[in-house]
């Protein structure tokens, strides 16, 4: 295996080591690029970029392959809880009975939030974005929970009080938007029906816990939980590499999620279904506009960055939709016109030759809705799972003997140097 690459540039060779994953990926190491040629490289989104070396997640795109520390997500989604997820992701390994069970306790005993948070919670304006307000508030847990004396103990206890109290917040905030009390976390339930319970349960309607249904919200949260190097995860990683608190670090995660082309697509997802379905716009409108290059409008739900293939993640919710609404006995106009549109776009030569299928957000939407969550309220639930992944990432970074502070460069495009001008003199 060469384990070299050589770049010629202006009549010189230069040697540039190249470094080889477990899975064979290979990258050239271009550290010293600079200092040895005065070049530097140039990727826009960073699509080509490896920002570190990572032991958490393995994606391969042309594959449709998505594996958390070795374990294949159709595994997970099969077997496994939100919070054997969580700890495998943030620990490295799954945990055995006597650590999920102390796990369990430590998710329990923080999953409270302060009485005082209520009242910043009841000073937004009713109409603000729930992400909004769940980042606001987890970059406002610093202040109520102030550092700890040790790393260690910041790394345990800060992810564990993350963890529990991030459903808590995420519910607080949709019984608030409404006007309604708020429920507040219970014991004997798991950490979905709890989250559940919080969500919907009320004085005058008592909440009924679905196993089907709690097991669906678990699953959208296991093929959420982490994805290696996105836009969020990125973001947590650039804003934590200038060693700030795990709050503000998750704080801007959640920012960054709750764009429309990356979290907030399962959103864009069920509005682009719902006009369809009420202004009856026929499917095949909706393909020919995406494929218009003169109309911003895009097919959401479809792309990805990565994957080429089909998304592993949207073939797991895609059969949640369907059992989900069996079991119900739903049946919802939006999963009629999302198929139709799968059936069109991936037959058109535009989306086979482009690679686009659908992604996660393409059926999330509708097994979001059909649990009852309120559209407004998807990306949340995208922060909620997608959490133990940023934990993780963080914690990756923070142990990484490789770490520097991100500052990216750049290729200057503006003005040469001009003398100041007085203001009397300019134009
Ligand atoms: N509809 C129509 N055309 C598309 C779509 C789409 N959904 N996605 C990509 N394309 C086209 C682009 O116009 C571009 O065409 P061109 O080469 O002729 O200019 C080509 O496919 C490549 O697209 P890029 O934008 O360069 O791909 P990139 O990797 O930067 O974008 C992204 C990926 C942002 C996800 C994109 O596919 C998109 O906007 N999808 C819709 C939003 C969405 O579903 N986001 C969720 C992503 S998954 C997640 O974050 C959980």
């Amino acid at each position: 295996m060469e384990d070299t690459a050589k770049i010629e540039f202006a009549g010189k060779t230069y040697e540039i080591p190249v470094i080889v994953g477990t899975e064979g990926e290979k990258a050239i190491d271009i550290q010293a690029l600079r200092q040895k040629t005065g070049l530097i490289t140039y990727d826009p989104g960073f699509g080509n970029t490896g920002s570190c070396k990572s032991a958490i997640t393995f994606m391969d795109g042309e594959k449709g392959i998505l594996r958390y520390r070795g374990i294949p997500i159709e595994e997970l989604a099969e077997f496994a809880t939100f919070k054997e997820t969580s700890y495998l992701l943030i620990n490295g390994k799954l945990p055995n009975q006597a650590e999920l069970n102390r796990f369990s306790v430590l998710l329990n005993d923080h999953s409270l939030v302060h009485e005082d948070m209520q009242h910043f919670y009841q000073s937004f304006p009713r109409a603000s974005h729930p992400m909004g307000i769940l980042s606001s508030m987890v970059n406002a847990l610093r202040s109520f929970y102030p550092e700890l004396q040790t790393m260690e103990e910041e790394i345990n206890i800060t992810v564990t009080r993350l963890l529990a109290k991030v459903r808590t917040m995420a519910a607080m905030s949709y019984k608030i938007s409404r006007g309604h009390r708020v429920i507040y976390p219970r014991p004997d339930l798991a950490y979905t029906a709890n989250f559940l319970n919080m969500m919907f349960d009320s004085p005058v309607r008592p909440y009924i816990i679905d196993n089907d249904v709690a097991r669906a919200l678990e699953v959208f949260w296991i093929l959420h939980a982490d994805h290696e190097q996105n836009c969020s995860t990125s973001a947590v990683r650039v804003v934590g590499s200038g060693r700030v608190n795990l709050y503000a670090a998750i704080s801007a995660g959640i920012s960054a999620l709750w764009g429309p082309l990356h979290g907030g697509a399962n959103q864009a997802v069920i509005e682009m279904l719902t006009q369809a379905y009420e202004k009856n716009i026929p499917v095949r409108r909706l393909v020919e506009r995406a494929k218009d290059k003169k109309d911003p409008f895009r097919l959401m739900g479809f792309g990805h960055r990565v994957y080429k293939a089909y998304d592993p993640r949207a073939k797991i919710i895609k059969k949640w939709c369907h059992t989900l609404l069996d079991k119900l006995r739903i049946s919802d106009p939006l999963l009629e016109i999302a198929m139709e549109l799968e059936e069109i776009a991936l037959k058109d030569d535009y989306f086979i030759q482009k690679h686009l299928y659908p992604n996660v957000d393409f059926y999330s939407g509708i097994v979001l809705r059909t649990i009852g969550f309120p559209t407004n309220m998807f990306t949340v639930l995208f922060a909620i799972g997608r959490l133990p992944g940023w934990i993780a990432q963080w914690k990756e970074s923070m142990d990484d003997p490789d770490w520097r502070l991100s500052r990216p460069r750049q290729i200057y495009i503006g003005s040469p140097q001009y003398d100041y001008i007085p203001v009397e003199k300019r134009d």
